[in-house]
C-alpha cells in the first residue's frame, strides 16, 4: 500500500510545478494554510459520473463522503454515488483510512485530472481533507441552488497536511446572553470549516444558569432568569437598567443534540460549570449553598459577585458532584471545565464554616481553601475517568494534580503550569478575547466590553512562550479564542465579534509557525469572504491591521 502511494505521489510530483504554499501571489483560498501544498497544471472535473469510494465505509467516514457529495450536488444537481472501495478508479474520489499516515488529524490529498485521493489515519483527517476541498471549490457549493452550466473543478495539487496543536478551540459564554440552538450550530459549522476541534461551552454564570439539571430544577426555574439587565456600557455608579426580564436555558435534549451535531463535525464540546465563584444564579436558586444564606437575585450587572459557594459546607460538594454527574452523562469529553476564576474570598473570611474548614484541613489561608475546593472536585471528576480544566486562578494556593490550566490573565499562569508539568491551553485576553473591539476607531461598531484586539494582533500570537524549554512547550496543548457575551445580545453580533478573528486562531492552531504570513492570510480571507457571504455570515469587514501598533512604531 505504501509503495503504491509513494509511486502515485512521485508521478504527480514529476508533472507538478512547485509553488510556495499558500503565499502571496498564490490564489489558493485555504484557511488554515496547509502544512505543505504543491500546485500543478490542470484540473479534476466533477461530473455526474464521479463516484466517491470509501474504505472502510462506516458511519464515521460516511460523514465526509456525504458532505462532499452534498457540496457537489448543491449547484450541479449531480448525485455522486458513495460506495465501499479502496482502489482508485479514473474519474473518482477515493477516501481511505490508512494507519501509516502519521498524525491523527492529518491527511494527504492529491488531485490529478484523473482523480482525487485522500489518505488519512482517522475519519477526522478525511473530514479535514474535505474541508480543504470545500475551500478549493467555488462558494456556490454552499447553497442548494442549481446553477445551469456550472462546472466544478479542483486544481491539480498534492497537499500533505496536519495540525500544529491538538487543541484548537473556541469558547462561548451563554450566561450573560444566550443564543438559539440554530445559531450555536452555525458557530460549530464555522469552527468545522476551519478545522477547529473544540467548542468550550461556558454554561453557568452569575447572570444566568443555562443548563437543565434534573435533580435541581430550581437552577433553571429560578437561576436561568434575571429581572433586567444593565443598559449600555456599565458604569461604577448610577447605572440604568433596561427593565426587561431576560433568560432561558438549554434542555438536556438540546444539549445532547448540540453535542451530537458537534461530534458529527469532529468537534468536542467541553462544558464549563463555574465554581466556586460566578455562582449567584445557582445561589439564588439554592441560597443554602452560600456562606450567608442569602437571599440573592440573579445578577443584573456585569462583573464579579462577592457571594460564592461556601467551601465549608458539605452540601455544596454533594450538589456540585450531582450536577457534574449529570453533566458528564451529557458530555463525553475527556475534559470538564470547572471555572475557578475570579472568586472573591470576602465571604469565606467571615464564614464560620469556611474558617472551620481552614482549621480542620490545616490550610494557611483562603487561597489554600480555594485550592482545597478545586482539588476535591478534581478528585471526583478524575474518579469518573475525566480531567478538569480551570482558569489560571486555580494555580493560587496550589494546583490540583491532573488539572489543565487555561491561561487567560496573560501567559504567566500557563508558563508556571507548564514548568510544573501541567498541560496548558493558551487564552491570554490581550490576544484571544473577542469580546473586545476589533478596530481602533469603534464609532461604527456594536458596543463591546472595551479593549482592542484587532485581527493582526490575534494572528501574530504565538502560544509557545520563549520562557519554556522545548520539553516544557509540549505541555502547551493549543490555544482558544474566547467570546464573553456581556455585550453580545444577538446571534448577528456574535458572528460579527467572532469572525474573522476565529479564523486567525484556526490558522495559529493548525499551520506551522514558520509558514504563517498575515498578508497571505488577509488575501485568503478576501477570497473566503465570498463563501462567508454565501453562508450569510455576518463578519467584520473593516480594518484588519493593528493600527495602534503601527502608530507606536512611527
Ligand atoms: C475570565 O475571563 N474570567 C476567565
Ligand atoms: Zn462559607
Amino acid at each position: 500500500m505504501k509503495i503504491r502511494y509513494v509511486s502515485v505521489v512521485l508521478i504527480l510530483l514529476i508533472c507538478i510545478v512547485q509553488k510556495p504554499a499558500c503565499g502571496i501571489g498564490n490564489n489558493c483560498s485555504i484557511i488554515p494554510a496547509p502544512a505543505s501544498a504543491s500546485w500543478g497544471k490542470g484540473n479534476f472535473i466533477f461530473s455526474d459520473k464521479t463516484h466517491i469510494l470509501v474504505s472502510p465505509l462506516n458511519s464515521e467516514t460516511k460523514r465526509s463522503s456525504d458532505l462532499l457529495a452534498l457540496l457537489i450536488m448543491n449547484p450541479t444537481g449531480h448525485t455522486l454515488t458513495v460506495a465501499e472501495g479502496r482502489k482508485a478508479v479514473v474519474g473518482s474520489v477515493l477516501m481511505v483510512l490508512d494507519p501509516s499516515v502519521k498524525n491523527d488529524e492529518g491527511y494527504q490529498l492529491s488531485v490529478t485530472p484523473n482523480g482525487v485521493t485522500i489518505y488519512a489515519k482517522t475519519a477526522a483527517g478525511l473530514f479535514y481533507a474535505v474541508q480543504t476541498i470545500r475551500q478549493l471549490l467555488p462558494p456556490e457549493v454552499e447553497k442548494p441552488v442549481i446553477i445551469k452550466g456550472i462546472q466544478l473543478t479542483l486544481p491539480v495539487c498534492v497537499i500533505a497536511d496536519k495540525p500544529r496543536f491538538a487543541y484548537r478551540g473556541m469558547h462561548l459564554d451563554v450566561g450573560r446572553h444566550m443564543f438559539p440552538v440554530a445559531s450555536i450550530k452555525r458557530y460549530i459549522d464555522m469552527l468545522a470549516l476551519h478545522k477547529l476541534n473544540t467548542f468550550h461551552w461556558h454554561l453557568t454564570e452569575d447572570q444566568g444558569w443555562r443548563i437543565e439539571i434534573k435533580k435541581y430544577p430550581r437552577l433553571t426555574q429560578i437561576g436561568a432568569f434575571r429581572k433586567e439587565t444593565v443598559a449600555g456600557p456599565q458604569k461604577k455608579v448610577n447605572n440604568t437598567f433596561d427593565g426587561t426580564p431576560y433568560g432561558g436555558f438549554y434542555t438536556q435534549n438540546e444539549v445532547r443534540d448540540i453535542v451530537k451535531y458537534a461530534a458529527e463535525r469532529f468537534i468536542t464540546v467541553i462544558p464549563e460549570i463555574e465554581m466556586p465563584g460566578h455562582a449567584i444564579a445557582a445561589l439564588t436558586s439554592y441560597p443554602e449553598l452560600s456562606c450567608t444564606g442569602g437571599p440573592f437575585e440573579v445578577r443584573k450587572l456585569w462583573g464579579v459577585d462577592e457571594d460564592v459557594f461556601c467551601a465549608g459546607n458539605e452540601h455544596v460538594f454533594n450538589f456540585l458532584q450531582d450536577v457534574l454527574t449529570e453533566v458528564m452523562e451529557l458530555f463525553p469529553s475527556k475534559y470538564i471545565h470547572i471555572g475557578g476564576d475570579e472568586c472573591p474570598k470576602k465571604r469565606w473570611e467571615k464564614c464560620d464554616k469556611c474558617q472551620k474548614r481552614i482549621k480542620d484541613e490545616g490550610l494557611k489561608n483562603e487561597l489554600e481553601l480555594q485550592s482545597y475546593f478545586i482539588r476535591r472536585i478534581e478528585k471526583f471528576v478524575s474518579s469518573k475517568g475525566r480531567n478538569i480544566i480551570g482558569w489560571d486562578e486555580i494555580l493560587e494556593g496550589g494546583l490540583a494534580p491532573g488539572a489543565t490550566v487555561m491561561s487567560w490573565r496573560g501567559e504567566q499562569g500557563g508558563i508556571e503550569a507548564a514548568k510544573s508539568g501541567h498541560n496548558v491551553i493558551m487564552t491570554p485576553g490581550k490576544y484571544t478575547y473577542f469580546c473586545y473591539y476589533q478596530s481602533e476607531n469603534h464609532d461604527d461598531q456594536p458596543l463591546a466590553l472595551g479593549g482592542y484586539v484587532p485581527l493582526e494582533l490575534v494572528y501574530g500570537y504565538n502560544p509557545t512562550p520563549k520562557e519554556l524549554t522545548a520539553e516544557e512547550q509540549k505541555h502547551i496543548l493549543g490555544l482558544q479564542g474566547c467570546l464573553w457575551s456581556e455585550q453580545i445580545p444577538t446571534p448577528e453580533i456574535l458572528e460579527f465579534m467572532a469572525y474573522p478573528r476565529t479564523f486567525a486562531i484556526a490558522e495559529t492552531g493548525w499551520t506551522p509557525d514558520r509558514q504563517k504570513n498575515f498578508e497571505s492570510f488577509v488575501l485568503r480571507l478576501k477570497e473566503l469572504g465570498k463563501r462567508y457571504d454565501a453562508l450569510g455570515i455576518n463578519y467584520f469587514k473593516g480594518e484588519y491591521r493593528d493600527t495602534k501598533a503601527q502608530k507606536e512604531q512611527k
